[in-house]
Order: structure tokens, then C-alpha cells, then sequence
């Protein structure tokens, strides 16, 4: 596995946001970890990411015990992070915003990276000196996802990418993480989106209260009856 987590304890003085969730990506798997507002997904993604110490629990990341590593040692080694709400900072430039995403690693083959994903999201490399404040959402999350990229990630978590897009911006969302997944990258996806998500996934795991509800293939996750009464019929 590429990215293993065993028994993971997040609280916040006594809330318990995350309450012995175990879960894995193969390298290539897209995983979902589906729940509604509250369920602890995203603090199980900042446990993951280094910025929130867990409680309890193990994080192995391609054999490595990341459990009490640095944010930074994580995203070294290929752990990366698109926060909820995107977090793009609207007061620097769109190229000033992929930048961010490269400071941990070398010049090499820098350049050839950023053209790549201007190419590959044209919305930005037409406003690549404009303030990213003069984005769309949508574009904001493409630059968000962009940035995590450019740190060359082997796993990618993404925190409700889909959250307040337009119905086509999250059509696109959804095809680029299988695009990017399809170019090797193995990627964990917190969604409230049920459907795409499940769609795109080969498996997932459902948070209640921080519990592990349900978890299973993508296919006996969109199958089960408790899940489409919880989420599917509200999606
Ligand atoms: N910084 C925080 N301080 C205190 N409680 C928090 C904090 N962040 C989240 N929580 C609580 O932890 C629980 C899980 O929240 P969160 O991880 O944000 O869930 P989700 O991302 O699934 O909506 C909720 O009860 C929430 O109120
Ligand atoms: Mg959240």
C-alpha cells in the first residue's frame, strides 16, 4: 500500500473528529471517504497532511511512518495536500499561486512542469500575471489542484474539490482526476458528492461522527442501501 492508516485518533479538546479510522490507497487506486458536514473527513486530511497532530493511530507512507513527521517532510515525499476551500492566495499572481506548490523541490525540470500544466488548464496560462483573485471557482480550483502538481505529488487528497462549482466545472473536476490518476498518481478524494465520487473511485470509506460506517468497493458502496438513504437520494 501506498498509503496506510491504522486506527487514527483526531480530537479538539474533547470532540473526537476522528475516531479509530483505519483505511489504504494502492499505488494507482482512487479512494473516496464519503459523510456528510461534521463527519471528520477533513480532519482526518490535516492529520494526514502533518498540520494536526493525531492522537492516535499510524500514518505509513510508502513503508515510511509518517505519524509524527513534519508537513513538510510529508510533501517531500509525495503527500499532497488541496485544501478545503481551495486556500489559493488572491493577492498573488496565478503563476505566483503554482510557485507555492514547488518550493520544496529543485529548479530541475521546474519549467517544463509549469507549461505542462499551462497547457493542460489553458483558463490559467491566459491569466498567469493576473492576481488569482480575477479567477472563477472553478478556475480556482484548477489552480488549487494545479499547485499541488507541481510539488511532483505521488498521492494526491483532495478536501470536497466539487464544493460550490457549477455543474459543468465539477464535470471537468471529475474528468481531470481521472485524467491525473490515469497518469499514474494515486489519489484520496474527501467528496460530499456522492455519485461522481463513487463513479471515479474504486473504493471508498463512509464517516459517521468520525466512525467508520461503511466501507468497500466503489460498487458495493453505491449498491447499499443505508448509503442511498444517508446520501444518494440527498445528492
Ligand atoms: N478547529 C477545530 N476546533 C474544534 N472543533 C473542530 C475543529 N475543526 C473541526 N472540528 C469539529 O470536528 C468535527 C469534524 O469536523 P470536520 O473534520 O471539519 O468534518 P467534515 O470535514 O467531515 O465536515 C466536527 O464536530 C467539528 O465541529
Ligand atoms: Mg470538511
Amino acid at each position: 500500500m501506498l498509503l496506510d492508516v491504522k486506527d487514527l485518533e483526531v480530537t479538539y479538546g474533547r470532540t473526537r473528529a476522528v475516531r479509530g479510522v483505519s483505511l489504504s490507497v494502492a499505488e494507482g487506486e482512487i479512494v473516496t471517504v464519503l459523510g456528510s458536514n461534521g463527519a471528520g473527513k477533513t480532519s482526518l486530511l490535516r492529520a494526514l497532511q502533518g498540520a494536526r497532530k493525531p492522537q492516535g493511530g499510524k500514518i505509513t507512507f510508502d513503508g515510511r511512518d509518517m505519524t509524527n513527521a513534519s508537513p513538510a517532510t510529508r510533501l517531500a515525499a509525495g503527500m499532497a495536500l488541496v485544501p478545503e476551500g481551495r486556500q489559493i492566495f488572491v493577492s498573488m499572481t496565478v503563476h505566483e499561486n503554482l510557485l507555492m506548490g514547488a518550493y520544496l523541490r529543485g529548479e530541475g525540470g521546474l519549467d517544463r512542469d509549469l507549461d505542462a500544466i499551462y497547457e493542460r488548464f489553458p483558463n490559467l496560462a491566459t491569466r498567469r500575471d493576473m492576481k488569482a483573485s480575477v479567477l472563477s471557482g472553478g478556475e480556482q480550483q484548477m489552480l488549487a489542484v494545479g499547485r499541488a502538481l507541481i510539488s511532483r505529488p505521488r498521492l494526491m487528497m483532495l478536501d470536497e474539490p466539487s464544493l460550490g462549482l457549477s455543474p459543468l466545472f465539477v464535470a471537468k473536476l471529475f474528468a481531470l482526476i481521472r485524467e491525473i490518476n490515469d497518469g499514474g498518481l494515486s489519489i484520496l478524494l474527501v467528496e460530499q458528492n456522492t455519485h461522481m465520487a463513487l463513479d471515479v473511485a474504486q473504493r471508498g470509506v463512509v464517516l459517521e461522527l468520525g466512525r467508520e460506517m461503511l466501507s468497500g468497493s466503489a460498487a458495493e458502496l453505491a449498491a447499499d442501501p443505508s448509503l442511498a438513504e444517508a446520501y444518494l437520494g440527498a445528492a
